[in-house]
């Protein structure tokens, strides 16, 4: 298989400034090592990986006003309009991380609690494994992209996707029902450079440490979207599984009691509540 393509080959426009403020300036409200802002990408996963690979420190961002091509799990397209979302990607180099499932998870949870102060009263919940859900809708999404080399993983790509100042119409019309912004759901216009500071903050410190110890399990059991409701799994190539899902485990994999009564440990795949019919992007 030919390697993919260099984003860098020809270096995407970049931006001096994001929001009013300029790039040094966000990179040190931020707390980030490196931070790359461009006005048009593919996706920045591609872009941070480009950058990891030529041996970025770990913390390094890069975030893009619009993605011509973002992308979500499952090969999903990500839409990423200019103007109203945060689009970016961090450069993480996590040691000792217990199973690639926690890592999405503890982005996850981290984006949910910086989230909160934004649309209080209500509470961001995390869908496993990897949706940030507001109101029931999805308000964010995470792609962790990791890279092995010679048996160990070398970095992970954490892409954090979250819609902010969209109004309904701004989502396509196949994503509307599902999809919410925080200006949506909370009825103001958060300033874009305030909420990517803090949750990139809270994804900082909380990936310093790769565990899904005791805490952050309840933590994330106080708001999982999926425990206690039946849910159906699907899986390539699998017929659709029928359960009651019942939390996470320390691995970040789903636990599930099927329709039968036994218990799955399920590791990847989609789960949808079993009462939706067809999400188009959970
Ligand atoms: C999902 O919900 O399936 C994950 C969505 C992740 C979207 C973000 S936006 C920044 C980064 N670049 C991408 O192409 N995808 C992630």
């Amino acid at each position: 298989m030919d390697p993919p393509p260099d984003p860098l080959a020809v270096p995407p426009e970049r931006m001096t400034r994001w929001e009013a403020l300029d790039a040094a300036e966000l990179a040190r409200l931020w707390g980030v090592p490196e931070l790359h802002l461009f006005r048009s990408v593919g996706s920045t996963n591609d872009v941070a990986r480009a950058l990891a690979e030529r041996g970025c420190a770990a913390g390094t961002c890069v975030l893009a006003e619009e993605q011509t091509a973002g992308r979500g799990r499952a090969s999903r397209t990500w839409a990423s309009p200019p103007g109203l979302g945060i689009w970016m990607s961090l450069v993480l180099r996590p040691a000792g991380l217990a199973a690639p499932g926690v890592l999405p998870l503890l982005v996850g949870l981290a984006a949910a609690q910086a989230l909160d102060p934004f649309c209080r009263p209500a509470a961001v919940q995390v869908k496993w494994p990897n949706d940030l859900l507001l109101g029931g809708r999805k308000l964010g999404g995470i792609l962790c992209e990791g890279a092995w080399e010679q048996g160990r993983l070398a970095f992970v790509v954490a892409g954090i996707g979250l819609n902010v100042l969209q109004a309904p119409e701004d989502f396509p019309a196949e994503l509307r029902p599902g999809a919410t912004s925080l200006r949506i759901a909370a009825g103001w216009q958060p300033p874009r450079a305030e909420v990517a500071g803090a949750v990139l903050r809270a994804v900082l410190e909380t990936t310093r440490r790769p565990e899904l110890d005791r805490d952050r399990l309840a933590e994330l059991e106080a708001r999982d979207a999926l425990r206690g409701r039946d849910v159906v799994l699907v899986e390539p190539g699998a017929a659709p599984l029928h359960g009651r899902a019942l939390g996470i485990n320390a691995d970040g994999a789903l636990l599930l009691r099927t329709g039968c009564g036994s218990l799955r440990t399920v590791r990847s795949g989609t789960v949808r509540p079993a009462e939706v019919a067809s999400p188009a992007e959970t």
